[in-house]
């Protein structure tokens, strides 16, 4: 039987759900104060970005719209392929709007300088990138991101939205991944 035992699948909790909570509500006030009289369309990427969206959306006064984006390219592994994939695209059309990604983590960036580039395409006025969390360490592509939450040392980490192979999203924290798990 699998085991149960989500506290012994994690090597260290490396940011509390109270420091994500602090961080997403400076980052709104920050965004409250960019975006003053802008209609803001917020585009999160699933499924990783579910709880940044719950919670940095609900912290933020603006009108806001909030669409979805899913693209895949990791599959199950810890290392991304750079080769993205759209699985479900906006239903929003971008012409002209102020658009704010919302991402739980740059990784190597090959991601997000993918959806830029996509978006940019599509005609928005604006469009700025909000990451909860970012690897410095693994940066493939420099990505130009206004809003991070928190750097964090080059580890697989799960959690608060971040999965592996599905599971963990629903922890409050976001913790290292103890090796055992995938070797
Ligand atoms: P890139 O490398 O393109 O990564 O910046 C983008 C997506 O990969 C996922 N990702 C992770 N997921 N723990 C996870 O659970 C991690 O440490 C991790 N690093 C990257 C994530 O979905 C991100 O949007
Ligand atoms: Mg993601």
């Amino acid at each position: 039987m699998e085991s149960t035992d989500v506290q012994g699948d994690l090597a260290q909790v490396l940011v509390t759900e109270e420091q994500i909570h602090d961080k997403l509500r400076e980052l709104a006030r920050r965004i409250e104060a960019d975006y003053e009289g802008e209609d803001l369309l917020l585009v999160g990427v699933l499924k990783g970005a579910v709880m940044v969206m719950a919670d940095l959306s609900r912290e933020l006064r603006n009108h806001v719209e909030i669409d979805w984006m899913a693209v895949s390219s990791y599959g199950n592994s810890t290392k991304s392929s750079g080769v993205v994939q759209i699985r479900k695209d906006l239903d929003t059309p971008l012409e002209g709007r102020h658009v704010l990604i919302v991402e739980d983590i740059i990784d190597s960036g090959l991601t997000l300088s993918w959806l830029l580039e996509n978006f940019a395409a599509r005609g928005a006025a604006s469009i700025e990138v909000c990451a909860l969390l970012r690897k410095p360490d693994a940066a493939k592509v420099e990505i130009d991101c206004r809003y991070v939450g928190f750097d964090i040392p080059n580890e697989f980490v799960v959690g608060y939205g971040l999965d592996y192979a599905e599971r963990y999203r629903n922890l409050r924290d976001v913790a290292v991944l103890a090796p055992h798990v995938y070797a």
